[in-house]
């Protein structure tokens, strides 16, 4: 029941994956109605993962009816309606496919395919069968994110000339450390498609082009540093495909110039994303060590009291804080994929869809296969709209 007395429908989620974003997921839907008034409630059916035993004590801990290990019975389950992909990047492509062929409503991991032909397709299938669709490009969510949004958007940064971005981690230095099978696909160039490009610059991109529109052209260079591990699942030594890091200049369509690095061989770093944006009158800074803050620059202060301002994002008119606690009290991590649930549930219940759609995303595959092949060539590349 929703608080102006009128009933959710119920709305039935077929889960794939039951990792890190299987949880994720899992307690947004789980927790969407106690915060968000939306019009219909997320009813955990059935989650899919192939080991048995494990997805089965997944099914306990978070409460779906049922499991099943094949995607395709979930797909075509006349009970399901919207199924969630929270899997590994080359499984993205062909259940969303099929998905929207059966008419589910999709929600997918970022990126949306190892590479721009797939996330064509994938937009192509949603777009054919007219479902809702939604990429959780989680960090659009952190309301200082938000509020940084409708800063640029009100005009208060003025011209925007510099866009600056960076996501570190420190976790793959190690050469011990094999790649492929759980938990390691990530560094297995066939299943994640790329390394952090597609992995944390794929992000840094989203935020980028919602913040800052379209970017046009990029000239990047990447570096694999260890060039060969063992395969977790063939027991071999085998070349390493992915790129450990990556750096790219770029150039958006309002003339702003920017910056982009990721990698995972940063050490001290476990998930450092940070973002600046500078204008003509005023900047921005964030990063999400610290996603309550935004750090906010104004020319246009009185000059003996001008300096950089600390916002601390927790009152109700910030982006979706009325919904949490009170004045003071932060959230976290966990709340961007709440927020993001609510958004796409809400904009399902007036017939749209909410951003960023598999057209938007597909714009940040654009990106990241002009920056792996501009590293390939050492060259600028015009990147495709
Ligand atoms: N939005 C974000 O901030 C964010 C963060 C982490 C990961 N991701 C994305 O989420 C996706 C999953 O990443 P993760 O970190 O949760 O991975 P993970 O390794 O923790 O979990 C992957 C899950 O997929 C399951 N799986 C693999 N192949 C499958 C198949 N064929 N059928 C059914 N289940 C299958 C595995 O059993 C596991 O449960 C990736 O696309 C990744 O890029 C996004």
């Amino acid at each position: 029941m929703r608080t102006d007395g009128t009933e959710m429908k119920k709305l039935n989620i077929g889960m794939i994956g039951y990792g890190f974003m299987g949880r994720t997921h899992s307690n947004a839907f789980s927790q969407v109605n106690h915060f968000f008034d939306v019009p219909y409630q997320p009813v955990l059916k059935v989650v899919c993962a192939r080991n048995a035993d494990r997805a089965n004590a997944f099914a306990g801990k978070w409460g779906y009816q049922a499991v099943e290990a094949d995607w395709r019975k979930v797909v075509e389950s006349p009970e399901i309606d919207l199924i969630d992909i929270a899997s590994p990047n080359d499984t993205h492509a062909e259940i969303a496919v099929a998905a929207a062929k059966a008419g589910k409503m999709v929600m997918c991991e970022k990126p949306l395919g190892r590479n721009a032909a797939e996330g064509e397709a994938m937009t192509k299938a949603v777009e054919a069968a007219g479902v809702p669709n939604m990429v959780w490009y989680n960090y659009r969510r952190v309301p200082a994110v938000m509020l940084a949004k409708q800063l640029i958007d009100e005009g208060r940064l003025g011209r925007i000339f510099h866009y600056r971005a960076k996501f570190l981690q420190d976790w793959t230095i190690s050469t011990e450390l094999p790649q492929g099978g759980e938990g390691l696909w990530r560094l297995d160039v066939a299943v994640a498609g790329s390394g952090v490009t597609g992995d944390l610059l794929a992000h840094c991109i989203d935020t980028a082009m919602w913040l800052n529109g379209g970017i046009s052209e990029v000239t990047g260079a990447t570096e694999t540093f260890i060039k060969q591990r063992q395969h977790s699942l063939t027991g071999k030594v085998e070349p390493v495909g992915i790129d450990d890091a990556s750096m790219f200049l770029a150039r958006f369509d309002n003339g702003s110039l920017a910056t982009f690095e990721a990698t995972r061989y940063a050490r001290g770093h476990k998930a450092l994303y940070t973002l600046e944006i500078n204008g003509e009158k005023a900047s921005i800074m964030w990063d999400l060590h610290d996603l309550h803050r935004l750090q906010y620059f104004d020319h246009r202060d009185e000059g003996r009291l001008r300096g950089w301002k600390n916002v601390h994002i927790t009152d109700p008119d910030h982006p979706y804080m009325k919904h949490w606690w009170v004045p003071g009290l932060q959230i976290g991590y966990e709340h961007t994929f709440i927020h993001q649930a609510a958004d796409f549930l809400s904009a399902v219940g007036e017939g749209k869809c909410a951003a960023p759609t598999f057209r938007d995303a597909l714009r940040t595959d654009y990106v990241t296969d002009a920056v792996l092949a501009s590293a390939a060539n050492r060259s600028w590349v015009k990147v495709q709209s």
